[in-house]
């Protein structure tokens, strides 16, 4: 099956969770948003941008899951790739009692996503009290401060220990696949330009990459690595690029991230 294929229908990552996003072979960035069932509810992560909006509705509704079902929209920063539908979100959702999740301080940039007759649907995430909980199951999450917004915060499940991490582990993903693959050799690899295994693409330069740009400087990265290094985590659903699996791979990359140097402001330096 080809790629355009394999990724033309939600892709279930863990335990009701699933991937809701697309596959596009000329695309700038490829953005993931996920949908968190539970019994007869849902909630849906980073939902994504405004021209997106029908494809991942589109996989949303392909999951089974009615969108009146859908308790609480969280968006970990207030960027247009992850917040630009959330009007259609509230619209064909048709829940009155909706939750817009997210940390106070994004609340100024993301009120200007929805019309002000809609603002009392934004609850603010309590940081100090941080968890929601839907149908039985709940959501954590955790502050990582200018990662890349002074709001952002990653969003953990319990259920299946997943970390969903919004920009932090996302990739510029030059030739993207849902899942990152590495081996035993990638962890001490020496020249990513010259692959132990003969692959003709590794992915570890274009996350160096992402993170350089897109991150503001090596200070909040650490200290986002350090928050994440304490959570027992299984997967990692970054916004973009691929999805992280298996303790090995996520404490190679959080190890990569913590010492990543010129990140941000501090190429400048
Ligand atoms: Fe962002
Ligand atoms: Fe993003």
């Amino acid at each position: 099956m080809d790629r355009q294929n394999r990724y033309d229908r939600p892709i279930r990552i863990a335990e009701g969770i699933y991937w809701v996003g697309f596959y596009e072979e000329r695309t700038n960035l490829h953005c993931n948003p996920y949908l968190i069932v539970e019994g007869e509810g849902a909630v849906l992560i980073d939902g994504g941008s405004r021209p997106d909006f029908a494809v991942v509705m589109t996989k949303i509704l392909q999951t089974g899951v009615d969108p009146k079902k859908i308790e609480a929209l969280i968006y970990q920063h207030y960027d247009p790739d992850l917040c630009g539908s959330i009007s259609n979100m509230i619209d064909i959702c048709e829940n009155p009692g909706i939750k817009i999740l997210s940390e106070t301080s994004n609340s100024v940039f993301i009120n200007y996503y929805i019309e002000k007759t809609r603002h009392h649907l934004f609850k603010t995430i309590d940081m100090d009290n941080n968890f929601f909980a839907f149908q039985g199951r709940t959501v954590t999450f955790f502050s990582t401060p200018y990662c890349h917004n002074e709001g952002s915060f990653v969003t953990y499940d319990k259920k299946t220990k997943t970390l969903f991490s919004s920009d932090l582990f996302g990739s510029f993903s030059s030739k993207w696949d849902l899942f990152l693959h590495l081996t035993k050799e990638c962890y001490t690899c020496p020249d990513y330009n010259n692959c132990p295994n003969g692959n003709d693409y590794c992915p570890i330069p274009d996350i160096i990459d992402f993170h350089r740009k897109i991150m503001p400087g090596g200070k909040a990265l650490q200290y986002a690595m350090k928050v994440i290094r304490g959570i027992d985590i299984e997967i990692i659903a970054p916004q973009h690029g691929s999805v992280l699996t298996g303790k090995k791979d996520i404490g190679f990359v959080i190890d990569l991230l913590a010492s990543l140097d010129g990140v941000g402001i501090d190429a400048y330096l």
